[in-house]
């Protein structure tokens, strides 16, 4: 370890089940235990990009093992990783580690915190979203916590540690498949056998998100009882344009191309703004609006606050016109 926040870290084990997945086992070069982290955890490691960048990518902190010091001296960490071939890289090159290249991490930290709470637990996972889940899943068996897991991924050889999660859960596991259902999970018969005490923790794609933020709503859930981290970066929507944002303080406008944010185009021109999660979950980047039409893709604004237009989170929401006046 180089300091208490910047780790260096061995690949001590590489497998990969399906061309698309991988599974790594991190340790500590002396053997030493490794800084600790709660269930939801991520670490974040440096990843080298084809264009010579290094950059930051978050990787869920996977923990099978119940053991307190599983968590507060761990001994490794495990990762699981998707291989997205459109990607910037970032995938990529955690697909080509092998046995005993070296890693560079911050230490972990948990933007999806579980909880304390001990309400039954429905634990939703998307794709190669089961990452954060497995902790969960396992601290709930650990506390005694009621717990059951939907697993839903494109085909049943795109599942990772589903072995792990047959031992831990038994039938409290339901694993589904689009290719082998043909459709997608019904997310209406998922909301509607929840018991009205049954807490949802979800993360996956952005539609099976959207789906079941919308359906909990729309059955009247407070937000509390839904738990969610979306796990790919916010995508382009089909029809996007670019527009202008027009800076009030500042006296500056600047255009917001289609292939980037508003957070980004800002960042670009030397704006000191804040940010955290860059996904339009944390709440962070909020920024009043003095004019236009907002085309909000957050997660954090209500209904109320969406239909009065005063605020955007400007790390994913974009504009319906050709310009947005910002109080910045
Ligand atoms: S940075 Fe978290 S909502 Fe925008």
């Amino acid at each position: 370890m180089t300091n208490s926040s910047t780790l260096q870290l061995r690949v001590a084990a590489i497998d990969r089940p399906h061309p698309l997945l991988c599974r790594l086992v991190l340790r500590a070069f002396d053997g030493a235990s490794l800084p600790p982290y709660d269930p939801g955890a991520h670490l974040q490691v440096a990843v080298h990009l084809p264009d010579g960048k290094v950059d930051w990518r978050h990787y869920s902190l996977v923990n099978f093992d119940a053991s307190e010091a599983a968590r507060s001296r761990p001994d490794h960490y495990l990762l699981g990783v998707r291989l997205e071939p459109a990607g910037r890289g970032g995938s990529r090159f955690m697909h080509g580690l092998v046995v005993g290249d070296t890693v560079t991490a911050r230490s972990p930290r948990n933007d999806f915190p579980f909880g304390d709470g001990n309400a039954p637990a429905l634990v939703v996972a998307g794709g190669i979203g089961v990452t954060p889940l497995v902790s969960m899943v396992t601290e709930c068996r650990r506390r005694g916590r009621p717990v059951r897991m939907l697993y839903a991924s494109r085909s049943r050889d795109q599942m990772l540690f589903v072995d792990e999660l047959r031992l831990l859960l038994g039938d409290d596991l339901s694993l589904h498949a689009d290719e082998e259902a043909a459709r997608p999970v019904d997310v209406a018969s998922v909301l509607d056998t929840c018991s009205p005490d049954e807490v949802l923790y979800v993360c996956g794609p952005q539609p099976l998100l959207d789906a079941l933020l919308s359906g909990a709503r729309q059955r009247g859930w407070p937000p509390e009882r839904i738990r969610f981290e979306l796990f790919s970066a916010p995508q382009m929507q089909l029809g996007d344009q670019p527009f202008d944002v027009v800076l009030v303080g500042s006296r500056q406008t600047l255009r917001v191309g289609v292939d980037q944010s508003i957070l980004e185009c800002l960042e670009a021109a030397g704006c000191d703004v804040l940010a955290d999660c860059r996904r339009g979950e944390c709440g962070v980047c909020v920024v009043p609006v003095l004019d236009g039409d907002v085309d909000h893709r957050d997660h954090v604004l209500s209904t109320a606050e969406r239909d009065a237009g005063k605020l955007i989170q400007i790390c994913v929401s974009r504009a319906k016109g050709p310009r947005l006046v910002l109080d910045l």
